[in-house]
C-alpha cells in the first residue's frame, strides 16, 4: 500500500496503474466497519482503490469539534493495510488550501446544500462538495463512494458532480449500524455508555415513522412532531425529523414515491444524524 501526502506523489503513483479503473473513498479518517465497508465495495467494483484520509476543517461551524475530532492515523493505515487499499492519500491543510481557507473558490450546491442540516450547519456542504470536488480532481476516480448514512451529503456531491459534469459515478453504500441499530459514527465516540445505549431510539424512531407511512399514513408533519416529541422525553435534542423526496430532500410531493425519513439530534457532545428509506 502507497501513502501519499503531497498532490504530485498520489498522481504520480496513480499515473503509474495505467488505464484501471481508480476508486475514490474520501473520509476523515477514524475508520470503523461503516468506512471498511465502502472500502470492501470500492474493491469489488474497481481496479484501483484509494482512501484519502483528511480532516477538513473548512467543514466545521464555530465552536464544532474540528480541534477533538479523532485523529487516529496509524490504526488506520494499519486497517487500509489489511483491507489490501493499493493507495492512501493523507494531505495536510497546508496541501489542500496553500493560498489558505479564506479566500478560496468554492462549490456550492443551492437548495440540497441549504436545508436540514445545511441549515443549521450553514456553509457546511459547500465546504463539503468543494474539498470532495478537489479530491475528485487530483485522484480522477471512475467511481467514488459514499455512505448512505450522510444522505443528504450523498445528494449534495451527487448533484455536485452530475451539475459540474464530472465523469464520475457516485455510489451510495448503505449504512452499518450496531446490533442496536445505531449508525456507525466516528462521532459516536463521544457518547457514554449509557449514552451508547440510548442512542439506538434514534434509528428507532425513524423505523416507527418508515411503518406508519408503509401501512398508508401520509400524516407526515404530524409522524414529524410525535417522533420529535419521543426523542426529547429520551433526552436527545433534537435539531430536526423530516420526511422527505428522498433525491431532491424538499417536502414530498404528489410524484414523489421514494422518501428519506432523516434526522438530526444531539444526544451528549455527539451530534447524531440517521436516516432510513421508505416508498409509497
Ligand atoms: O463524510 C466525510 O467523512 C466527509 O464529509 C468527506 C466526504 C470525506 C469530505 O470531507
Amino acid at each position: 500500500m502507497e501513502v501519499a501526502h503531497r498532490i504530485v506523489e498520489v498522481r504520480t503513483t496513480l499515473a503509474g496503474f495505467g488505464g484501471h479503473a481508480v476508486g475514490l473513498v474520501p473520509t476523515m479518517g477514524n475508520l470503523h466497519e461503516g468506512h471498511l465497508e465502502l472500502v470492501r465495495t470500492c474493491r469489488r467494483q474497481c481496479d484501483v482503490s484509494v482512501v484519502s484520509i483528511f480532516v477538513n476543517p473548512t467543514q466545521f461551524g464555530p465552536g464544532e469539534d474540528y480541534a477533538n475530532y479523532p485523529r487516529t492515523l496509524d490504526d488506520d493505515l494499519a486497517r487500509l493495510d489489511e483491507a489490501q487499499v493499493d493507495v492512501v492519500f493523507n494531505p495536510d491543510v497546508q496541501e489542500m488550501y496553500p493560498a489558505g481557507q479564506d479566500d478560496h473558490v468554492a462549490v456550492t450546491v443551492p437548495g440540497l446544500g441549504d436545508t436540514l442540516c445545511g441549515a443549521s450547519r450553514p456553509g457546511h456542504f459547500d465546504a463539503v462538495a468543494t474539498v470532495v470536488a478537489k479530491l475528485f480532481n487530483i485522484v480522477q476516480p471512475k467511481h467514488a463512494f459514499f455512505g448512505e448514512k450522510d444522505w443528504q451529503q450523498l445528494a449534495v456531491i451527487r448533484a455536485m458532480a452530475r451539475q459540474l459534469d464530472m465523469p464520475i459515478d457516485v455510489v451510495g453504500v448503505p449504512t452499518v449500524r450496531a446490533e442496536s441499530g445505531l449508525a456507525l459514527s466516528s462521532r459516536n465516540n463521544y457518547l457514554s455508555d449509557a449514552e451508547r445505549d440510548r442512542a439506538a431510539l434514534l434509528n428507532a424512531t425513524l423505523v416507527d415513522i418508515k411503518r406508519a407511512i408503509s401501512t398508508g399514513s401520509q400524516r407526515y408533519s404530524e409522524l414529524e412532531s410525535q417522533a420529535a416529541t419521543l426523542l426529547t422525553d429520551g433526552g436527545f435534542d433534537v435539531d430536526y425529523v423530516a420526511v422527505r423526496d428522498a433525491h431532491r430532500l424538499c417536502e414530498p410531493h404528489s410524484a414523489s414515491t421514494d422518501l428519506r425519513i432523516l434526522a438530526a439530534a444531539r444526544l451528549g457532545r455527539a451530534r447524531l444524524i440517521d436516516n432510513v428509506g421508505v416508498d409509497r
